[in-house]
């Protein structure tokens, strides 16, 4: 078969390299790629926002199967548009991915359908929103409406900066069109747990859990940024965790998204918080995470198309989705200054003797040398019977990569490994 993934980070170089090992794939291609994942994929330059350039890519090049992993497309209906024109994808259609794209759409729906989350009020002015600032107390979290690179997350120290956040986006439309709605609410304690899950409207099977690094520096210092590093499984979320998440939130997202006529297929991402009252979702991605991807794909022993196919197909069901018991960490190699203004064209190398995957993020071909071509640049990612093992091997290969300008975060991992 002909398979095509749309997008060109470390998470569509992990989801290539983990579809290259089914046997049933014939051509894999990435639209657009990057330097590194033309090592993996026969890679495409159309824009991964560019919906009619995709839809005719697969028409001319016979494409049987379309994964689409960022998203904008998502949310732009770049499924709604390939099973129109006859591909199948794995990704939900535009209707379901309205759970990432609108961040008042799935605060409602948790408040409609009692998925614990935190308290909220919605605002489409600017003077009923400072209005109801002036009521809280700080800390408050001022949410975007809509997309905005990880960026429309405010947490506000005091009620001036939450204002001045909500004028942002409202009058100076920081965000754009994001930002004409906003949500604020209550600010929430508590570790941080990504779980990945796929769904196909009728069963979910989570993947093993995981847990990201968001800011720039060591010990959780600095600005937020696209995420230093991953490590799964994530230790604090423990079993008796994992069955009220499961009863509390992921089945009733999936009851919840079937009642609203908008079922939700592909991966669902929970962004989760253990607060002392339970489990509560922070937000939900309507795709898999960057770099959450890079560690849990590696500890897959299923066939990641079979499941996807399936996911599809509405199979998911009768499909073993299978993990290893072990443990995986990705540091994420950046360019200095990162996430602010950095330099990029520095050559990347590394040492032969390598035992860990690379998944390369932001990196250009250019005369047969690889070039860093973004900030976040690759992840190195090793796998291991244990969390510390993982780690230390992960650090082991992060010094056999070379590049001028490079800077990496000493202590992904650690907190996992201390809880
Ligand atoms: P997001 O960009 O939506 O992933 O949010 C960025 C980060 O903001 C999250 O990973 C949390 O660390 C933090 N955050 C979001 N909402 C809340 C909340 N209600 N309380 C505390 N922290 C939050
Ligand atoms: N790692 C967080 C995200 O993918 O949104």
């Amino acid at each position: 078969m002909n398979v095509m993934v749309i997008g060109g980070g470390g998470r569509e170089h992990a989801i290539v390299k983990a579809l290259k090992k089914s046997s049933e794939i014939d051509k894999l291609y990435c639209l657009p790629g990057n330097g590194g994942i033309a090592e993996d994929a026969i890679c495409v330059s159309v824009d991964a926002k560019d919906i009619p350039g995709m839809v005719a890519f697969a028409k001319e090049n016979n494409i049987d199967f379309a994964v689409v992993a960022p998203d904008d497309p998502l949310v732009l209906g770049a499924v709604d548009a390939l099973t129109e024109a006859g591909v199948p994808c794995f990704g939900p259609d535009k209707k379901a991915a309205i759970i990432e794209g609108s961040k008042v759409f799935s605060k409602n729906l948790m408040k409609k359908y009692g998925i614990p989350t935190a308290a909220y009020e919605t605002f489409s002015d600017i003077d009923s929103a400072c209005k109801y600032i002036d009521t809280l107390t700080a800390p408050v979290v001022v949410k975007a409406d809509g997309l905005a690179l990880g960026k429309g997350v405010i947490i506000a120290q005091s009620l001036e900066e939450a204002k001045e956040a909500i004028r942002e986006m409202m009058a100076d439309r920081k965000f754009g069109d994001s930002g004409l709605n906003v949500v604020i609410e209550e600010f929430l304690t508590g570790p941080e747990v990504s779980v990945l899950a796929f769904t196909d409207g009728n069963v979910v099977k989570p993947m093993v859990s995981s847990m990201d690094h968001k800011r720039a520096h060591d010990g959780d210092e600095g600005l937020n940024t696209g995420g230093m590093g991953t490590i799964a499984p994530n230790p604090y979320y423990t079993e008796e965790i994992a069955q009220r998440c499961m009863d509390e939130i992921f089945l009733p997202t999936i009851a919840a998204m079937n009642a609203e006529g908008r079922p939700f297929k592909g991966c669902l991402y929970f962004g989760l918080m253990i607060t002392p009252n339970g489990p509560k979702v922070i937000e939900y991605n309507c795709r898999f995470g960057d770099p959450e991807t890079q560690v849990v794909l590696p500890l897959l022993e299923s066939d990641l198309f079979t499941i996807m196919r399936a996911v599809s197909e509405e199979k998911l069901s009768e499909t073993e989705v299978k993990f290893s018991a072990g443990a995986a960490c990705c540091v994420v190699m950046a360019s200095e200054g990162y996430p602010l203004s950095y330099k990029k064209g520095f050559e990347i190398s590394r040492d032969e003797n390598m035992d860990a995957e690379i998944y390369i993020a932001g990196a250009k071909l250019s005369d047969g040398k690889l070039l860093t071509n973004g900030g976040r640049v690759l992840g190195v990612v090793a796998t291991a019977d244990t969390l510390s093992e993982a780690v230390k091997k992960s650090y082991n290969n992060v010094a056999k990569v070379h590049f001028e300008n490079a800077y990496f975060r000493k202590d992904i991992g650690k907190r996992a490994m201390e809880a």
